[in-house]
């Protein structure tokens, strides 16, 4: 693709965006995708992947998220018609779908990113997650669904059960259910030190949270 084309179609895809998640208040919101679409294209260099796959699938990742939308499905297809309208480039329309509809978390349970520029893109987003600003999203996300922040008499085995509301789950939760996993899963070795500075500020945090509480049976991270 001409790079006078490539640049259009990144301006074109920051304002659909902007419009798509303007006033996202779960931890969504545009400045979320500001931030991995920076972090997908250090990485990128770093990794010498494809930087206009990197930073379309960046931009567009969360448009298709499944919270956000009726269902995957029709998060997929907005991504696609947009796609579509945009570019003539099926190749690269092609690369992006793959992306964005394999890359989420699913409990970790999804298959590796089949493309380096998968890896990269993954990579950022749960970058994203970690860290002061990954603490703070944690905080609004459970917020934003009215959770509370913490409940010492909830033990972290009764919170694991099946059968527990997921809708009751607390922020602090959060942190075990996922945050404090990624580390491990990281595909980049860029982002893997990236994510092993996080982490060590997250398990910190913790302990001062604790620590505040009064709490000495902490859970091991
Ligand atoms: P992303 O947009 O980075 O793919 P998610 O959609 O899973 O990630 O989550 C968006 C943000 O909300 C993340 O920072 C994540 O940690 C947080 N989040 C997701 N699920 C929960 C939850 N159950 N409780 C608290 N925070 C959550
Ligand atoms: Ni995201």
């Amino acid at each position: 693709m001409a790079t006078g084309e490539a640049l259009d179609i990144i301006r074109q895809a920051e304002q659909f965006v902007q419009e798509e998640l303007f006033g996202e208040a779960s931890g969504h919101d545009w400045w979320h995708i500001e931030r991995v679409r920076n972090t997908a294209l250090d990485i990128a260099e770093k990794e010498h992947a494809d930087t206009l796959v990197c930073e379309l699938a960046a931009l567009l990742h969360d448009i298709a998220d499944e919270k956000l939308n009726e269902s995957k499905e029709a998060g997929l297809d907005k991504v696609r018609s947009w796609l579509n309208g945009h570019t003539a480039n099926t190749g690269l329309i092609e690369q992006v779908m793959e992306i964005i509809s394999t890359m989420s978390y699913n409990g970790g349970q999804n298959p590796p990113m089949k493309t380096l520029e998968g890896e990269v893109v993954q990579d950022a987003d749960r970058l994203d997650a970690l860290g002061a600003i990954g603490i703070a999203r944690t905080f609004a996300y459970s917020g934003a669904k009215g959770r509370i922040i913490h409940d010492p008499g909830l033990s972290h085995e009764v919170l694991a059960q099946e059968d527990y509301r997921s809708s009751s789950k607390t922020a602090i939760y959060h942190f075990y259910e996922k945050l404090l996993k990624l580390k491990d899963l990281m595909n980049t070795s860029y982002a893997r030190e990236l994510a092993e500075q996080r982490h060590a500020f997250m398990e910190l945090y913790l302990q001062q949270f604790y620590s505040e509480w009064k709490i000495r049976e902490v859970p091991d991270t």
